[in-house]
């Protein structure tokens, strides 16, 4: 890890449209981008692979310790397979909150995060990018939008993708994921003072992609 690479850190709940956001704002500055919640869904869908029960700590923490993942461009890879999909359903999104709960799973996979800090820069989105992967990120946004807005976002996309969805059960299913991810004793979900609020209710993917960047470019300003 290169402490002197630039990182963009992108935190927020689910389905706050944050990967989206953090990956166009790489695409314009030519930065990697570091998805950090498909790690935590890779090893909830191992889990389910080896048949180990996402509250079996040590179990899982071997699992992340030995992840073997693959990203390759808009493609993710689990021992070869590709999962890219598969990784998307809710019931994955539930799997990589109970195994993202668990601190030594956590632990196993802080050092490969940092290692996607590379030159020229890193935009990396999830819950913890500010507060514990990249504490000294150059600049840290919270993105938020409230719970129905975005389970109509999850809604639209996973009907895009050709999956079945419900509204009422997308609602109920985020708003338990915000309780579990903000309860947890470990890294939880919460805004930290040191980050910029960008609430995208009411805001288009691109409108927040320029505050994204125009917050960037003063970071960077020389004065
Ligand atoms: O962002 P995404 O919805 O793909 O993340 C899936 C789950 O992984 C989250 O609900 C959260 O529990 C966990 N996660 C985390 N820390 C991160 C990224 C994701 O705990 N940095």
């Amino acid at each position: 890890m290169d402490r002197h690479v630039p990182v963009i850190a992108i935190d927020g709940p689910s389905a706050s449209g944050k990967g989206t956001v953090a990956q166009k704002v790489a695409q314009h500055l030519h930065f990697h981008y570091l998805d950090s919640g498909a790690l935590y869904r890779l090893v909830g869908e191992a889990a389910r692979y080896a048949h180990v029960s996402t509250s079996d700590e040590p179990q899982v923490a071997r699992l992340a310790e030995t992840l073997n993942a693959r990203f390759d461009n808009d493609n993710i890879y689990l021992n070869q397979k590709n999962v890219t999909d598969a990784i998307r359903s809710e019931a994955a999104g539930k799997a990589a909150s109970e195994v993202a709960a668990l601190p030594l799973v956590r632990q196993a996979l802080l050092l490969r995060q940092r290692g996607f800090r590379t030159k020229p820069g890193l935009v990396a989105d999830g819950r913890d990018m500010g507060s514990v992967v990249f504490p000294d990120a150059m600049l840290k946004i919270y993105l938020t939008a409230d719970p129905a807005a975005r389970a109509a976002r999850r809604y639209k996309q996973l009907i895009g993708k050709g999956m079945s969805a419900n509204m009422a059960a997308l609602l109920q299913d985020i708003k338990a994921r915000d309780d579990r991810d903000s309860g947890r004793a470990i890294a939880p979900l919460h805004k930290s003072s040191d980050a910029i609020l960008l609430d995208t209710t009411n805001l288009s993917i691109d409108d927040a992609v320029e505050q994204v960047l125009a917050r960037y470019a003063a970071a960077t300003q020389v004065p």
